[in-house]
């Protein structure tokens, strides 16, 4: 082992994309015109991109070289081979059926598994998979352990789900659950891991009742990682071998190839169930596309062929936990309040506790990420009242935590970015009690974080 503690990005730069530098005043213009809601910003306006680590990492050499292999043939192309032997080497499913993205593998799953009367247990289901478990007009709820909805308590495994709390709906509702969703990592939940054991564990329940289980694996391979670092047995193993573990525990899985994939676009759907796979193509080809593309340019599929060779390399997997970790250590140690332990993809500030003032229902995440913007042109992501607030019966209530997140795109930003994100944040939060709440002003029915119009409270 070497001596030194100093993580470096271990890659070089290879081309590079000019940032904008815009004025306060610039940005509050901006910020008005965009309804204060971040996802309406042009995105020149925004200097750091923490908003989302979704589609928006760079690729690699070897990836844009594999682009150049592109076989854009309607069925059976080449890169579909290649695409399939990537998946199928860490995820050994029987079916394998590409999506354009994550949500459009929800969709299709849940338009064959979901429906009035049904229910979906998940440990946190993310946004997309919320409303497309709701759309089908399933009922989804969320079983995280305790510590997983406690953003100060340190457990090593946050994202693990309440094996009793599962096993008590099952033995209530058993008949309504057609299938039961773990998160890794826990996205909702704190970018927060789910150990091998806890797999185990919700299997075995699974079993006792029948019921399938899939995961929702954007973030396999960090998950990984922290199986790899942080349980018992498990720190001499290869992470290709624990991801294999992850995948033989489960009968399926969706994907956004966006996040462990290391692509800009693409996710798959897969399974073990052969009837389930045959009803689920049937909907792929209505929306998506043929079988052997679904929705991807067979460009596409190369470059996540080669993402997924990447993405589970320990020199990567490091430096990718490490320098997330860096943010938020820092933040840590300038008081700013923060989900613990840190998660892999994403740090969260907790909104909630660092503006007191500000009650639930004014929104105090999207206050402290409007200032982020505000302040230093960085746009980070609330994950709170604002995204989970409002109940498909139309009533509004406080979320179990008010987060922003800022997402760390992959190999995209350096340290000096992290480093100019750690002052801002910093001197944002020292000037917590100035900022004030918002107003919803207008909203969709649905998802209404992503194009609700705000105002600012006096
Ligand atoms: N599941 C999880 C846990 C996710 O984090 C996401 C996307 C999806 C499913 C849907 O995948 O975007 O390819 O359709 N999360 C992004 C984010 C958008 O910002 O966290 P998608």
């Amino acid at each position: 082992m070497e001596p030194w503690r100093t993580i470096i990005e271990p890659f070089r730069i290879h081309s590079v994309e000019p940032i904008r530098i815009t004025t306060r005043e610039e940005r509050e213009r901006a910020l008005e015109a965009a309804g204060w809601n971040l996802f309406g910003l042009h995105a020149d306006d925004v200097l750091i991109d923490l908003l989302t680590d979704s589609g928006t990492g760079a690729m690699s050499r070897d990836q844009w070289a594999a682009i150049q292999h592109g076989d854009e043939s309607y069925a059976g192309s080449p890169s579909w081979y290649r695409f399939l032997g990537a998946v199928t080497e860490l995820f050994p499913f029987r079916h394998v059926i590409p999506t354009h993205q994550g949500r459009a593998a929800e969709r299709i799953l849940f338009a064959v598994l979901g429906g009035p009367g049904k229910v979906i247990p998940n440990n946190t289901h993310f946004d997309t998979t919320r409303a497309n478990v709701e759309f089908s007009g399933a009922e989804a709820v969320d079983l995280v352990i305790a510590e997983g909805r406690e953003p100060a308590t340190v457990h090593p495994f946050k994202g693990n789900m309440d094996v009793d709390a599962l096993e008590k709906l099952l033995a209530e509702r058993a008949d309504d659950v057609p299938v039961v969703f773990v998160t890794v990592t826990n996205n909702s939940g704190g970018g927060q891991p789910v150990s091998l054991r806890n797999l185990r564990a919700v299997r075995a329940v699974c079993d006792r009742y029948s019921k399938p289980l899939f995961l929702d694996a954007c973030r396999f391979a960090e998950n990984a990682w922290f199986i790899k670092t942080r349980e018992e047995g498990q720190a001499d193993r290869t992470i290709p071998d624990i991801v294999r573990d992850m995948a033989a525990l489960a009968d399926g899985m969706t994907m956004s190839a966006k996040k462990d994939g290391l692509a800009n676009i693409g996710g798959w759907l897969a399974m073990n169930d052969d009837g389930l796979a045959e009803r689920c193509r049937m909907l792929e080809i209505l929306t998506e596309g043929f079988p052997t593309y679904g929705g991807l340019a067979g460009r596409d599929l190369e470059a996540i062929a080669q993402g997924l060779r990447e993405v589970v390399d320990e020199d990567y997997l490091r430096y990718r936990i490490v320098s997330t970790a860096y943010l938020g250590s820092a933040l840590d140690a300038a008081g700013v309040p923060v989900v613990k332990p840190f998660g892999g993809h994403a740090i969260y500030l907790d909104a909630r506790a660092l503006l007191p003032h500000i009650p639930p229902l004014e929104y105090p995440g999207q206050a402290l990420a409007i200032a982020l913007y505000m302040e230093g042109g960085i746009r980070g992501c609330e994950i709170g009242t604002v995204m989970f607030g409002r109940h498909p019966d139309g009533s509004e209530a406080p979320a179990a935590m008010d987060l922003v997140r800022l997402a760390i795109p992959r190999r995209t930003y350096t340290q000096s970015h992290v480093d100019y994100v750690i002052e801002v944040v910093a001197w944002v939060a020292e000037r917590a009690s100035d900022l004030r709440g918002y107003r919803i002003a207008s909203e969709p029915a649905q998802l209404r974080h992503f194009t609700a119009q705000f105002e600012p409270l006096a």
